[in-house]
C-alpha cells in the first residue's frame, strides 16, 4: 500500500553535515520526498510529537535536545513507506542498529540517534499535521 510518513533529521545530524547523505539513502530505496524543510522544532511541536513519552525519565532531555538546533522535516511517501523507513533507520539505540542502517552507520548515542520516523500510519498522520499543519 502507498503510505505517507513523517521523517525528521535530528539536530546532531544536521550539525554534522549528514543531511545530503541521509536524503540520498531515502531516495535510493525509491521513496519520494513530498516535502522537505529546514527549521527549528517549537517546544509545543516537541511536546505533541513525544506525547507518548511524557513522564518517562528521558522525556525532558528528549524535548530539550530536539529543540536545540535546526532539524530537517520531511514528508515521505511510497510503497509501505512507514515500515520501509523504519527499516532504513535501524534500531532506536545505535549500538543495536545493524550496519547499513542510518543509525547503525552514523548514530553516536541513544539520544543522538540521527533520525526520527513515524512508527505507524496513524502516527504519521498525527505527526504530519503537527509539523506541516
Ligand atoms: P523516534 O521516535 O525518535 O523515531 O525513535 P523510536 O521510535 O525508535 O524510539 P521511541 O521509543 O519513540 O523514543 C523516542 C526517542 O527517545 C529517545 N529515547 N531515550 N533513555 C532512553 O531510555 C530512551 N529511550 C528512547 C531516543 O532518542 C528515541 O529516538
Ligand atoms: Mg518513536
Amino acid at each position: 500500500m502507498i503510505l505517507k510518513t513523517y521523517v525528521m533529521i535530528k539536530p546532531d545530524a544536521v550539525a554534522r553535515g549528514l543531511v545530503g547523505t541521509i536524503v540520498a539513502r531515502v531516495e535510493a530505496v525509491g521513496l519520494t520526498l513530498d516535502r522537505l524543510e529546514l527549521g527549528m522544532v517549537t517546544p509545543e511541536q516537541a511536546a505533541a510529537n513525544y506525547v507518548e513519552h511524557v513522564g518517562k525519565p528521558f522525556y525532558e532531555g528528549l524535548v530539550s535536545y530536539i529543540t536545540s538546533g535546526p532539524v530537517v522535516k520531511m514528508q515521505i511517501s511510497g510503497e509501505e513507506a512507514v515500515p520501509v523507513m523504519r527499516k532504513l533507520m535501524g534500531a532506536t539505540n545505535p549500538k543495536d542498529a545493524a550496519p547499513g542502517t542510518i543509525r547503525g552507520d552514523f548514530g553516536l548515542s541513544l539520544d543522538a540517534n540521527i533520525i526520527h520516523g513515524s512508527d505507524s500510519p496513524e502516527s504519521a498522520e498525527r505527526e504530519l499535521s503537527i509539523f506541516f499543519g
